[in-house]
């Protein structure tokens, strides 16, 4: 213990101490030993949160347009088919996050969008995937990576709706990994006396711990992991053609996306980066790149992510030791105050440490932008109104032929 104690009084933690003589000896240890796995690197991130790595050389980067990938339709779906069918494509659904912008308590994949009957987030994934596994006559793997805040609710609400009509066999969860949070100042929040406010720690690290996890070994033939958001609603998850579009080539991972609708809408686009494939978020482009056109008169910097990745799994092997950057976000992180009353906050009041998936397509070394029409696949659920949100969502979704 005293060990611990000179240890946060040299980072000008002891406050996260207050209270702990009342501790039980259980909750005692179970705090030293979350206080012993901070990893203090990470933690002193809140200083400079913006300074990421500096940017290298950006170029845009070609890729495949949907006239494109039209004319070459069948042989893609083809070879899409053949890998899914031979059990070499997984899906990853990512839903680990908390959803703070939503504002729901429950997990985001529970929420209900429905109208006239209850159709939630989950059940729109796995309809999307079904419709898949239809086309092609096989399963694919499932993997939904949760965290440990939302994990046994959201098994037991997918085991109490039969999985949506999933095949149990082929579905896996497995739970990513947490990291502190801290206020304004730097300095650690609890979730109560002797609890840090532990966060999930963003979605680049679903590969770890998927491993860690050790959920694909039930599937030894996986060449391809296809990971997605759980938010976007039209997602096509293993679609066959853009499966058979990266496999065809030749490149290690491919990336959904849409075009731009203008010069400075507020997607992360994909680039390149000192000739690797990279996202730049919309804030870090300079007026010329996003204004530059090409001789087309089409803009150059014109791919907008929408976090639907297929990822090469021997590609992934060889590269799961190099780190990607950490972000530092502002978030509303609930804790408890100097008094011990618990705090939900209204507003942003603290940092969470994540590492975030479209960092790791530069470790990819090469990546295949595969356009999509933005209407058919491209419905998020971030915010309770306006932009992106459970409103803007219902009208995509309606528009798609879905009853709500
Ligand atoms: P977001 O960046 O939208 O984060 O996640 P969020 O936590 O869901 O929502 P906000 O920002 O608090 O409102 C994009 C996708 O990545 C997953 C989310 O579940 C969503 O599918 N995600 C995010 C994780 O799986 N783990 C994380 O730690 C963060």
């Amino acid at each position: 213990m005293k060990q611990v104690s000179s240890l946060l009084s040299e980072r000008g933690q002891t406050h996260i101490l207050q209270g702990f003589d009342d501790l039980a000896p259980d909750a005692q240890n179970a705090f030293i030993e979350e206080i012993e796995n901070i990893d203090w690197d990470t933690v002193a991130l809140w200083k400079h949160p913006e300074d990421l790595s500096g940017k290298g050389r950006v170029e845009p980067i070609e890729g495949l347009s949907l006239g494109e990938i039209q004319k070459r339709r069948e042989e893609y779906f083809a070879l899409g088919a053949d890998a899914i069918q031979k059990g070499k494509v997984a899906c990853v659904l990512l839903a680990g996050g908390q959803g703070t912008r939503l504002g729901s308590d429950a997990p985001k994949g529970m929420y209900d969008i429905g109208l006239t009957h209850p159709l939630y987030i989950f059940e729109m994934q796995i309809k999307n995937l079904l419709e898949v596994c239809r086309e092609v006559g096989a399963a694919v793997p499932l993997f939904i990576m949760t965290s440990d805040k939302n994990d046994a609710i959201s098994r037991e609400f997918l085991k109490k709706h039969d999985y949506f009509g999933y095949p149990e066999d082929y579905v896996r969860f497995f739970r990513q990994e947490m990291a502190p949070s801290v206020d304004f100042a730097g300095k650690l929040l609890l979730e109560a006396r002797g609890k840090l406010a532990l966060s999930p720690n963003g979605n680049g690290g679903w590969y770890s711990s998927l491993k860690r996890a050790g959920v694909d070994r039930d599937f030894p033939n996986i060449e391809w992991y296809n990971v997605y958001g759980v938010d976007n609603v039209l997602q096509k998850s293993a679609d066959p053609v853009f499966v058979g579009a990266v496999i065809a080539s030749g490149m290690m991972s491919g990336a959904k996306v849409v075009r731009k609708a203008e010069p400075h809408e507020k997607v992360g686009v994909l680039c390149l980066e000192d000739r690797k494939p990279s996202v730049i978020e919309y804030y870090e482009l300079t007026e010329e790149m996003a204004n530059l056109r090409g001789s087309d008169g089409n803009l150059s910097y014109c791919f907008g992510v929408i976090l639907n990745y297929l990822l090469s799994a021997r590609k992934l092997e060889e590269v799961a030791r190099e780190r990607i950057p950490v972000h530092v976000v502002k978030k509303k992180i609930a804790h408890i105050d100097e008094n011990g009353a618990f705090v939900k906050p209204e507003t942003e009041n603290g940092y969470k440490f994540e590492t975030l998936i479209l960092d790791m397509v530069r470790l990819m070394g090469t990546c295949l932008p595969f356009e999509v029409e933005r209407e058919r696949e491209f419905a998020p659920i971030k915010n309770k109104e306006g932009v992106d949100s459970v409103e803007t969502a219902r009208v995509l979704l309606q528009k798609n032929g879905v009853t709500l």
